[in-house]
């Protein structure tokens, strides 16, 4: 079992341990903590307060729900109405893990959880500091990714630490993400189940328990009211425009700005840079969706250090285990 080694914000002096958070939450205070997928911001998802900061601070708009995480299949029943069977197949296959189920609200959950609607979006997350923590706390933690609404979320606490410096009351370290992108989200609250965030869970793993079809995730315009904000479609966001580009138009594109000097590129590419010597950042990213997921936020923060113009990105494949990668970057690229 992993050690929570827990790093004090500069404001606050209270916390050392799993338990010490735990007080924090039932306090009303706001607790970062590692999930398998990115980091979280917690909040006791029954205290209005609590939740009210939360939003504060991630700066996010109030309509937008957020996923409330538990510790237990059982406690399914305090927060949704009833429970369907496919929510009971879905959570023994793949809890606690990377997936995230709507369900319809039970009536005493908060509007500042559900964003309003009749739904509630639900996960056990499968790591081992965020399952001893809610354990502990016994109730639900409403968490949305620990980073400022839009932009890439965190994965380590370090990344936490830098966006929330002062802000955040207890930062538990567990280390580098496992997976690197948030859940798979499927909403099981219409006829059909539909996806409405893709992730490392499949739609093809979901259909083969569920043993029925299952609908893709519909495609949102820019600009159009939306239930999530992950599908918001600038979202996820380097603060470095991103492009998403075949491999010879990339290579072109940067060996144009190289011969004018016009253009500051940095590359994520699946392969070498084609010359002997590149003269621009030029990282290659591993070839399998699983690898290159768990690497991909922490790859473009560091682009986005760079003060280039444009992050360009080699176009990833487009079969099945790719989705989520495909996803994540098509949001980063929206303007
Ligand atoms: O992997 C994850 O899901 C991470 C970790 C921390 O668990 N959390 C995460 O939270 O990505 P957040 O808030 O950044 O994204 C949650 C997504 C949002 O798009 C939100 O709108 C959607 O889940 N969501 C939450 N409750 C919902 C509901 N009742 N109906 C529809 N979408 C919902
Ligand atoms: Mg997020």
């Amino acid at each position: 079992m992993l050690s929570a080694k827990l790093s004090k914000m500069p404001q606050d002096a209270a916390a050392d341990t799993i338990q010490e958070a735990v007080e924090c939450l039932k306090k009303g205070d706001l607790v970062a903590f590692p999930t398998e997928t990115v980091y979280g911001l917690g909040a006791d998802a029954a205290n209005a307060r609590a939740l009210e900061k939360l939003y504060k601070v991630k700066g996010r708009p109030a309509a937008h729900p957020v996923i409330v995480h538990i510790a237990s299949q059982e406690q399914l029943h305090n927060w949704a109405k009833h429970v369907p069977e496919a929510a009971i197949k879905l959570a023994d296959a793949f809890w606690p893990g990377p997936l995230t189920l709507i369900l319809e609200r039970a009536p005493h959950v908060l509007d500042a959880v559900t964003g309003g609607q009749d739904t509630v979006g639900l996960r056990i997350p499968g790591h081992p500091i965020a399952l001893n923590l809610l354990r502990q706390f016994q109730g639900g933690v409403a968490a949305p990714s620990a980073n400022r609404f839009g932009r890439l979320s965190p994965t380590t606490a370090d990344d936490v630490r830098k966006e929330f410096a002062g802000e955040v009351s207890a930062v538990l370290d567990g280390g580098p993400c496992a997976v690197g992108i948030e859940s798979t989200i499927i909403d099981l609250t219409a006829e059909r189940p539909r996806i409405l965030r893709p992730g490392m869970i499949l739609k093809e793993q979901i259909e083969g328990v569920l043993k029925e079809r299952v609908y893709d995730s519909l495609g949102i315009s820019p600009g159009s009211v939306t239930r999530a904000p992950g599908s918001l479609k600038s979202h996820y966001a380097p603060k470095t425009p991103l492009q998403v580009l075949e491999f010879a138009e990339l290579v072109s594109l940067v060996q144009d700005a190289i011969a004018s000097s016009e253009k500051r590129y940095v590359v994520l590419s699946f392969r070498q840079y084609p010359g002997a010597h590149c003269p621009i950042p030029w990282v290659v990213l591993e070839g399998n969706a699983v690898e290159c997921a768990r690497h991909l936020y922490a790859n473009l923060r560091k682009m986005d250090t760079l003060s280039a113009d444009c992050i360009l990105f080699e176009k990833p494949p487009a079969s099945s285990e790719w989705t989520g990668i495909n996803d994540r970057l098509a949001r980063a690229c929206a303007k």
